[in-house]
């Protein structure tokens, strides 16, 4: 039985007379412990939709939140939000949210930040909750020492390590990461990472790893989901997703990463993500991508369902394609092609 399984999720919101499809019939899954699922996509491709989707912190002026969540086998969409917030959110997964680091309250010292929920909640007596809380900020790389510091003594780094033992508190199965490291430094995203890495092994957080940069998630993650428009447009083994890309979107991810060797530059993604309230017809990607061909504009991709994954892309159905099979989806294994 697998840890998560999310299938066919939807979360769309009303924007005035339109609806914005964020979360657009998105299915993955988490096999179990210490396994990480990474999430990767542009600005406004439904990240921190899905994300909240998950967690069931919904905004106001949602328009339709449907599909299928479960937790070890429980179907999570059938529980009420009381018993949501009582046994699944925080307890089962937690999460960090976009731009956590700025959330810390400056006048209250950081452990006693990480301490609250157990004080509060879950009525663990002050020296319990003291002694826990010291073992969390060691776990993520701090010292005991911290628990006194109030956030304007810790850098960014320490800041988000704090941020982290918060969602760590109630010792949960899985932990979602939306964009943990894009407010730091290259050299302290990477210790960052290697906590993430450190954390997966032991004690086996399974994590669901938002990024738009999939160099960070091929570091982390066991499994790939590329997020476009409101879908996932390819989907598996992060090692087959990043060495055989199916979707030409996926491929023009990998391209614009700098390389550490070779001659050729990393290219930029060519063209702007669609209007949300406005989504091209046919295959989203279409009007930026350079392999269309008649079926794309007209009819949206079905979804191939492989055991390596799928990809939601015209190309990787033989009789549609015709001979661009042979020729373009070949190529598209090819790193930059
Ligand atoms: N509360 C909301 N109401 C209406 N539209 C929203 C809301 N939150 C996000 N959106 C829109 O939903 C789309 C997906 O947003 P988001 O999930 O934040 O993407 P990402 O995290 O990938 O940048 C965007 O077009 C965004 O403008
Ligand atoms: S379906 Fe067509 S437009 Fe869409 S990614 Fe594939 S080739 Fe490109
Ligand atoms: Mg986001």
């Amino acid at each position: 039985m697998a840890l998560l399984e999310v299938d066919d999720l939807h979360l769309h919101y009303a924007a005035g007379d339109r609806v914005v499809r964020a979360v657009d019939g998105v299915s993955f899954v988490i096999a179990g412990k210490g396994e990480a699922v990474g999430v990767v996509g542009e600005s406004g491709s439904g990240k921190s939709s899905l994300a909240n989707a998950v967690m069931r912190l919904l905004p106001k002026g949602v328009a339709r939140f449907d599909g299928s969540i479960r937790l070890n086998g429980r179907d999570l969409t059938t529980l009420s939000d009381e018993a949501y917030r009582r046994e699944i959110r925080w307890r089962r997964i937690a999460m960090v949210f976009q731009g956590a680091l700025n959330v810390l309250n400056p006048v209250i010292r950081v452990g006693d930040q990480i301490a609250e929920p157990l004080l509060l909640d879950d009525r663990v007596e002050k020296r319990a909750a003291r002694a826990r809380v010291e073992g969390l900020l060691e776990r993520v790389g701090l010292s005991a020492a911290f628990y006194g510091r109030y956030p304007h003594e810790l850098s960014g780094g320490q800041k988000q390590r704090v941020v982290i033992a918060t969602a760590l508190v109630h010792d949960p199965d899985l932990l979602i990461l939306d964009e943990p490291t894009s407010a730091l430094d290259v050299s302290v995203q990477a210790q960052i990472m290697n906590l993430l890495k450190d954390l997966k092994e032991d004690p086996g957080i399974s994590m669901l790893f938002i990024t738009h940069d999939i160099g960070l998630a091929s570091d982390l993650c066991d499994t790939i989901a590329v997020a476009y428009a409101g879908e996932h447009v390819e989907y598996g083994p992060a090692d087959r997703v990043l060495l055989e890309p199916r979707h030409p979107y996926t491929q023009r991810l990998l391209a614009s990463l700098p390389r550490l060797h070779g001659a050729e530059r990393p290219r930029a993604m060519p063209g702007e993500p669609p209007d949300a309230t406005a989504l091209p017809l046919g295959c989203r990607f279409h009007p930026r991508c350079p392999y269309r061909f008649d079926a794309c504009d007209r009819h949206p991709p079905a979804l191939p369902i492989a055991a390596d994954g799928h990809a939601r892309c015209w190309l990787n159905d033989r009789e549609v394609a015709g001979e661009r099979f042979e020729t373009h989806l070949p190529a598209l294994a090819v790193r930059g092609g």
